[in-house]
């Protein structure tokens, strides 16, 4: 049976080993080892959507494993001018051997999964943005040696990286506070999820309108953009209602002196964080992205038969 990773619940039981995995591979790395165990095989990348740091990470680990990935934009694919998501899996299941999928719509990864033959990873749509926790995760294990204990405060939107950020520190056991603004919650049925998770793991998870509440004394503080890929019509109104939930100099001086800042990038400097905050000793937003390389290869290599 082929696995599929569309939401960070997918990997619940293999999460931890993913990410040592992860950082296995990074010390390899660094060695300079060659390791190729994906030669020969493919990867179709489509993307609906912009991106730098996925679509990079994704194509160099592909190098890297001794494979080779193709970037597909539905623009100039027939997917563009009307095949459909299901012709396009069956299509494509029979030249590659996983396929990569950045898309507006959940139900459009689902239905690509559902009508492939091989692995599919969701490489952001508008609920999950699984890949990105893979690597947040990893860095935090990397800077801070452990999950149980810590507390993360996201103060934001409640959007897709928020949402697979609840589900994934529910899973490692991590305390999460979410603070936004009223209106912007995550979705509850994802709440719901990470709680039920949580209660089995011992984490907590609390959604709080108070950004202070969160912060205060947290080992991890995260933040992303107010306006995501999709929401630009609400630009404005978004702009007013995230203003107080600003990640500055006044907010996390409520957290841990030894705190680590982190964003998915890209950062909307002057907007959810200052460039005090992202610039500090504190943050790890470089690393964090170095991290996607890392942890896109952990993916590849737990999706892909080898
Ligand atoms: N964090 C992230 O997914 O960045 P890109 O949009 O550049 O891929
Ligand atoms: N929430 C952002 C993440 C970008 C990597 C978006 O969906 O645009």
């Amino acid at each position: 049976m082929k696995r599929d990773l569309i939401s960070i619940t997918d990997v619940r039981a293999d999460l931890l080993d993913i990410i040592d995995m992860a950082i296995f591979l990074k010390k390899k790395s660094r060695l300079g080892e060659v390791f190729e165990p994906l030669k020969n095989k493919s990867l179709a990348m489509i993307f609906e959507k912009p991106s730098t740091r996925t679509r990079v990470s994704f194509e160099v680990a592909m190098t890297q494993l001794g494979g080779h990935a193709l970037y597909l934009s539905p623009r100039d694919m027939q997917l563009g001018r009307g095949e459909t998501i299901e012709d396009t899996a069956r299509v494509l299941s029979r030249y590659v051997d996983a396929i990569v999928y950045r898309a507006y719509d959940n139900k459009m990864v689902r239905k690509l999964a559902e009508h492939a033959t091989v692995p599919v990873i969701n490489a952001l749509d508008d609920r999950e943005h699984p890949c990105q926790i893979v690597a947040d995760l990893m860095t935090i294990m990397e800077k801070k040696g452990r999950f149980r204990g810590l507390k993360l405060a996201y103060v934001g939107d409640g959007n897709n990286v928020a949402n697979s950020l609840l589900l994934g520190s529910a899973i490692v056991g991590m305390d999460m506070y979410l603070a936004c603004p009223d209106g912007y919650e995550p979705p509850v049925e994802v709440v719901k999820r990470a709680k039920d998770i949580a209660e089995e793991t011992g984490a907590e998870i609390v959604i709080t309108h108070d950004p202070v509440e969160a912060v205060r004394d947290a080992d991890v503080v995260y933040t992303d953009v107010w306006v995501s890929m999709g929401d630009e019509a609400e630009k404005e109104r978004r702009e007013r209602d995230f203003a107080p939930y600003q990640v500055n100099e006044d907010l996390v001086k409520h957290a841990k002196p030894h705190y680590i800042f982190m964003h998915c990038l890209p950062a909307h400097r002057g907007y959810e964080v200052t460039d005090e905050v992202i610039d500090s000793k504190n943050s790890v937003v470089f690393d964090e992205a170095e991290n996607r390389l890392h942890a896109q290869k952990a993916i590849l290599l737990h999706l892909i038969p080898h």
